[in-house]
């Protein structure tokens, strides 16, 4: 049998619902903070993203799906979007048309990671991107909007988490200082740390071995080493935070796995989804679009995963809002009237009722069970007695009353009681 690709998976009809729920609740709240959509294609030049995200990080050297394509250009699956927007951004000249942009997408990311509860290899971020502007305010505006939309969406149990990474001469001069503090523990590191000392110093933060953590607890902190400006532009991010009574923790350790960010850093973590915690994670990036070639300009933004947050809204047990059930269910007593009966269902759906009708033959009581089983809040009972009478039954299945109602003008009343 053929199967989706390890690491893909299907959206069911019954789990589409949510994702729309989903969707329209952040298009909603991305609007209210004046942010515009914008979608780029799924495939791009790989040098995008070995530039912008770094060739030593795991996205780049592990995780991309690249090939060549028929004209011998390496082309790769985009594994995330900030890099896509950047280009799209410096591309179409957008900071020529408005000096700020404020953007924001929905869309699927790909990394052939080793798929596991809320990881996978194809898999949904929303998230935005905030270019031409270097004001803290948007560091702030940034984690209050990733926050605001987790919470709308019903989450309760998460943590925010923030760091500042400084700019890159700080940051240079502090992994030095890390470097010589680590030196002397380089032979009880794990092999990967050992590695990572070579290549990218500051992930080892990110270990997980226990005696790697042992060591990074008692390293120099970039946080004691940031620059001024840094400094400062921390200090106005974290007070609109408390000002806007977001709940946040200092995480000095937070380094983030991609190789553009500056200053700001946070992540959103739930303890509801086992190891793969962080629902969100960005911060402000503003040396990538120099990096791709642009004027020097900033960058702020950052990405949450939706199948992740799907599986922590699971479980906390929180109920999504299901708009599955149906205005109306027309059951048909007489096999004759078939051509009536679809006339009359159609006239209501002209009228934007979300009708179903039998198209299986079904005897009256497997219609009823049907209707029952749709969660039908009205079911008209099409032909008998009535329909000779120019008339049609109908039975409100929340209250069991039943009217008799004339045919002409059945449609309206019918938008009348279900409207009520
Ligand atoms: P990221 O931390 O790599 O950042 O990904 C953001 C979020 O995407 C993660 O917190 C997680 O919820 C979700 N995610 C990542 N990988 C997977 C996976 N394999 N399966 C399921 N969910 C996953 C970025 O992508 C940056 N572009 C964020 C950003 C935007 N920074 C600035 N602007």
């Amino acid at each position: 049998m053929l199967k989706a690709i390890y690491g893909t998976k299907d959206v069911l009809p019954k789990d589409v619902e949510k994702w729309n729920f989903l969707e329209s609740t952040i298009k909603n709240i991305f609007a209210s903070f004046n942010y515009k959509e914008i979608r780029t294609p799924l495939l791009e030049e790989t040098g995008l993203f070995s530039r912008s995200i770094g060739e030593e990080t795991d996205i780049v050297s592990k995780e991309m799906y690249t090939f060549q394509d028929r004209s011998e250009t390496s082309i790769t699956l985009r594994p995330e979007m900030t890099a896509s927007v950047v280009r799209a951004f410096l591309e179409h000249s957008l900071s020529s048309q408005s000096s700020l942009n404020k953007l924001f997408y929905i869309a699927a990311m790909f990394r052939q990671e080793r798929p596991q509860a809320g990881r996978f290899r194809q898999f949904h971020q929303f998230g935005a991107e905030v270019l031409g502007s270097s004001s803290p305010l948007l560091d702030a505006e940034i984690i209050i909007l990733a926050y605001t939309i987790l919470k709308s969406l019903g989450l309760v149990d998460i943590t925010v988490k923030i760091n500042s990474l400084g700019i890159t001469s700080s940051r240079k001069v502090y992994l030095e200082i890390l470097k010589e503090y680590l030196e002397s523990h380089l032979n009880e590191l794990s092999e990967e740390s050992r590695k990572r000392f070579e290549k990218n110093v500051l992930r080892i933060f990110d270990s997980k071995f226990e005696n790697d953590i042992q060591i990074m607890k008692d390293a120099p902190k970039l946080i004691d080493h940031l620059d001024d400006e840094s400094k400062q532009e921390f200090q106005v991010v974290q007070n609109i935070l408390r000002s806007e009574q977001i709940p946040f923790l200092l995480d000095s350790s937070l380094v983030r796995g991609l190789d553009y960010y500056s200053k700001t850093t946070f992540e959103i973590v739930s303890d509801k989804v086992g190891s793969q915690s962080a629902l969100c994670g960005g911060g402000r990036y503003d040396g990538l679009i120099e990096l791709l070639g642009g004027t020097p300009n900033y960058g702020v933004g950052f990405a949450a995963g939706i199948e992740r947050i799907l599986l922590a809204l699971q479980n906390e047990k929180t109920k999504l809002p299901d708009n599955s059930s149906l205005d109306l269910y027309v059951v048909l007593l007489n096999k004759e009237l078939l051509n009536e009966y679809y006339l009359f269902a159609t006239a209501l759906r002209k009228n934007h009722l979300k009708v179903e009708i039998d198209y299986l033959s079904r005897s009256v009581k497997a219609q009823m069970r049907e209707a029952n089983k749709l969660r039908a809040k009205f079911v008209a009972l099409f032909g008998g007695e009535e329909y000779a009478e120019n008339k049609v039954v109908l039975k409100n299945m929340g209250t069991s009353v039943q009217q008799v109602l004339p045919l002409e003008n059945a449609d309206k009343e019918i938008l009348l009681s279900v409207g009520s």
